[in-house]
Order: C-alpha cells, then sequence, then structure tokens
C-alpha cells in the first residue's frame, strides 16, 4: 500500500536539495513544458479529469471539472484568472508551505499549464501573511521563470502570455476562503461571498476565475508527463492519486509525508512517525484532517483508509489531511475549546449565527471545560451547533460547529464528569 520513492512527485520535500530552477531541472520541471501545452486545453483538463485528482484544500471538489468550469470565449473582452490558494491556515496544516519552499517551481509550472487549461492570463498566488520567508522564496523563484522566459511573453515558447503574480496576505483565517481571497485580492475586507455565482461565473474583479490550491496545481504538470493512469493507479475508486499528510501532535516524529492515498492511518502513522507517543494503546483521538473535521476516537481511527470517503465513514472527513493525534494525556475538552476560541477569533462577523454563535459556542465550551455548567447545557450547546452548521455564508460557521458535535458524540461522559465533580467540590465546600 504505501508509496515508493520512484512514484512521489515531490521529491525535493524535505529540501536536500535547492529551490532554484537549475536544480528543479534537474529534477524534470520545466522539462519542455511547450509539449504539455501543445495538447492543447481540452486535452489537458481531460487528462486531468481522468486522473481524478480532487481538490487539494479540504472540500475535494474534482479539479478537472472545475478547470471545465471556465468559458472557452472571452465575454466582453473580460480576461480570465488562475487565483492560487496559498493562505494555508487551517490548524494543523502545513503542507503547502513545504511544497512553497522547497519545490515552488513545481506551483509555478503548474500555474502555467492549469492557467493556460482554464484560458487564465494570470496566476494570483495569495499566500498568506505570516509565510514571510517563504513569500521571498517564491518570489524569487517566479523572477527565475520570468527571467528565463518560462511565464511572462510567449510563457516557455508557447506563443501564450501568462502572468504570475505574488500576493501576501495580512493574517486573516477567513482569507482562505475562496471569496474572500478575491475581495482580499482586490483591495477590499476579506470577507465571503454569497455562492452561486461560483468564481468561474464571477470571480476576480467580476471576471471568470478558478481558485485552486496549492498542492492541487502543483501536482498538475507531473500528471499530465506521467499520465492520468499512472496517477489513478493510487488510492481507490474516487480517491485516487498521491496526497501529502502532515502529521502533528503525540506521535513520536511528526512529520509531512507524501503517501498513496488511501493508507490506513495505523500504517501512515506507524511508517512515517515512530508510532504514538506511548504506544497504540496510548492513542485518544485524532482530528484527520484539520480543525474544520470532527476528531475520531482511538478505536475508530486505528484502520480507517486516510481518504475522503474512509473519513467520512467514520464520522469525519479528509479535509486538508492534517492529522491531529492526541494522546491520552491530552485534556480532550479543554483542546477543542480552544478550537471554538480560533473560531470565534477568525469570524469575519458578517452573519448572525457565526458571529453570535462561535461567541457563544465558545463561551459554554469553556464552562464545560471548567465543569461549571449544567448537564442540559450539553445539549443546549448541541442544538446550537446545529443552528449554526448550514445557515451561515461561508463553511467557517460549519467549521465551529463540527469539532464541538465531535466532542459531544465520543466524550459526552468525559463532559459529564467534570460536571459531577465541580458539583461535588461545591456541595463539599457548602
Ligand atoms: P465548497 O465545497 O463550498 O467548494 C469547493 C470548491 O468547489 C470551491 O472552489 C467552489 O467554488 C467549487 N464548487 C462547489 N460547488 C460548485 C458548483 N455547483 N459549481 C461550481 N463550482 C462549485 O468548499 P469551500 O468552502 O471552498 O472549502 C471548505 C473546505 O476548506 C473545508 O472542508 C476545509 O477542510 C478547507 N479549509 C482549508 C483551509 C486551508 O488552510 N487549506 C482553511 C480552511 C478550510
Ligand atoms: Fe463571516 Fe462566519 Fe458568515 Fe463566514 S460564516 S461569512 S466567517 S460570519
Amino acid at each position: 500500500m504505501a508509496l515508493q520513492d520512484k512514484d512521489r512527485i515531490f521529491t525535493n520535500l524535505y529540501g536536500y536539495q535547492s529551490w532554484s530552477l537549475d536544480a528543479a531541472r534537474a529534477r524534470g520541471d520545466w522539462d519542455n513544458t511547450k509539449a504539455l501545452l501543445e495538447r492543447g486545453q481540452d486535452a489537458i483538463i481531460q487528462e486531468i479529469k481522468d486522473s481524478g485528482l480532487r481538490g487539494r484544500g479540504g472540500a475535494g471538489f474534482p479539479t478537472g471539472m472545475k478547470w471545465s468550469f471556465m468559458p472557452k470565449e472571452s465575454r466582453d473582452g473580460r480576461p480570465s484568472f488562475l487565483v492560487i490558494n496559498a493562505d494555508e491556515s487551517e490548524p494543523g496544516s502545513c503542507k503547502d508551505r513545504e511544497i512553497i519552499r522547497h519545490d515552488p517551481h513545481k506551483l509555478i509550472e503548474g500555474a502555467l499549464v492549469a492557467g493556460f487549461a482554464m484560458r487564465a492570463r494570470a496566476a494570483y498566488i495569495y499566500i498568506r501573511g505570516e509565510y514571510i520567508r517563504e513569500a521571498e522564496t517564491l518570489q524569487a523563484a517566479v523572477n527565475e521563470a520570468y527571467a528565463a522566459g518560462l511565464v511572462g511573453k510567449n510563457a516557455s515558447g508557447s506563443g501564450y502570455d501568462f502572468d504570475v503574480f505574488v500576493h501576501r496576505g495580512a493574517g486573516a483565517y477567513i482569507c482562505g476562503e475562496e471569496t474572500a481571497m478575491i475581495e482580499s485580492i482586490e483591495g477590499k475586507k476579506g470577507q465571503p461571498r454569497l455562492k452561486p455565482p461560483f468564481p468561474a461565473g464571477a470571480g476576480l474583479y467580476g471576471c471568470p476565475t478558478t481558485v485552486n490550491n496549492v498542492e492541487s496545481i502543483a501536482v498538475a504538470p507531473t500528471i499530465l508527463r506521467r499520465g492520468a493512469s499512472w496517477f489513478s493507479s493510487f488510492g481507490r475508486e474516487n480517491n485516487k492519486g498521491t496526497k501529502l499528510f502532515q502529521i502533528s501532535g503525540h506521535v513520536n516524529k511528526p512529520c509531512v509525508v507524501e503517501e498513496e492515498m488511501s493508507i490506513p492511518f495505523s500504517e501512515l502513522i506507524e511508517k512515517h512517525c515512530g508510532g504514538i507517543r506511548g504506544g497504540k494503546d496510548n492513542l485518544l483521538a485524532v482530528i484527520p484532517g484539520g480543525s474544520s473535521v470532527p476528531l475520531v476516537p482511538a478505536e475508530q481511527i486505528w484502520d480507517a483508509p486516510m481518504d475522503f470517503d474512509g473519513l467520512r465513514a467514520v464520522g469525519s472527513g479528509l479535509g486538508t489531511a492534517a492529522v491531529i493525534v492526541m494522546d491520552k494525556s491530552t485534556d480532550i475538552v479543554r483542546a477543542i475549546s480552544r478550537l471554538s476560541y480560533f473560531y470565534k477569533h477568525e469570524s469575519c462577523g458578517q452573519c448572525t449565527p457565526c458571529r453570535e454563535g462561535t461567541g457563544w459556542m465558545w463561551r459554554v465550551m469553556e464552562r464545560l471545560r471548567e465543569g461549571d455548567a449544567s448537564v442540559d447545557e450539553i445539549d443546549m450547546l448541541w442544538n446550537v451547533t446545529k443552528q449554526v452548521e448550514g445557515h451561515t455564508i461561508c463553511a467557517l460557521g460549519d467549521a465551529a460547529a463540527w469539532p464541538i458535535q465531535g466532542l459531544i458524540r465520543h466524550f459526552r461522559p468525559e463532559i459529564e464528569r467534570r460536571i459531577a465533580e465541580k458539583g461535588a467540590m461545591r456541595e463539599a465546600a457548602e
């Protein structure tokens, strides 16, 4: 099941070699990119569709299908744009950072082939403000690509003009939401727009736009070179390809690693992370896809395939594949309460259920953490999460509700224990 070195796309993930253009070329990047483009827009999109690639930013929308939503003809002379989401802010996620640090040319070449396929005139790479060194590396790599004629006028000798801009964010999590990102690039406050219209209809400056995650774009040139059937030979139906997993928390060796989609959780942890700290029996729970997905208790995650369907089957999701491992030393109520605070802090405040609900949920979570609540409030909190979920403009509302739902679903006895303990202390003091 585990991936062999020859099948890894990100061959410089750990930065053992230079990120520079010369080193990237020696690794096979920018190798006759013109020939890739000469296949034509429709053929490129079809190859990506056939590969089964699904968006790597969290939602898993089929990438080739998304590209096909872009218009083939310009309407009213309007250009089309590609926006690359490098605003990696999901707690636990750090894979795009590694691509930009050590393999930026994979991303820039991917921007050209993807942008060409969807008939975009330019790509905007929106990088989170905290990635200061990474933004410098990325800009230097873009400069190299311009100097070598790989992007810009007559990009890679293809006759196609294509610009690449690096745009730095200012530290707001919500700017990772695609329409908030578009607003932010336009110079406005980063607040999500209502969808539809989706960006392919009306995106950046009102023009057709596709927003893709860094990893989704960076794998595209390799898929075109090695073929859709090669990529889709990894994983299983509906969950194809290789994937970057980011494993943090209570493992012996936290890491970012490229593995085959659908690898069982146990194999991922044993093979790449040296196992759970204190051994398998010390595992309490795992958040398998970044903080926006519900936690999964130890007994349900151990054999689960790490893919979209496998994690949905245990009530969670693949998300960004940011695997947060928590052993039995974790105060699980405190951990989820801290996540609640994060969502309260990052809510853009535009819609009432999220603006009011995230603060309300966090305050109740804090009282549950202290044991300073009544058992009825657990059900009330559950009901409030259901009022927030699905009733907001963007997915932040859901993301705030789901971790709490996961906690109540799997760790209700622990919450009740705290309430009982605090009650007993209070009685003893009276
Ligand atoms: P979404 O499901 O609304 O959309 C996914 C993509 O598909 C979007 O680009 C959207 O425009 C497109 N799409 C969906 N339906 C469409 C339709 N009918 N027609 C045309 N296009 C359509 O999900 P969203 O809000 O973009 O992303 C949520 C996910 O982002 C969460 O699952 C979370 O895991 C992840 N996330 C990742 C972060 C990171 O740091 N990488 C940060 C926060 C969240
Ligand atoms: Fe803003 Fe929250 Fe509404 Fe999203 S759900 S638009 S973050 S208030």
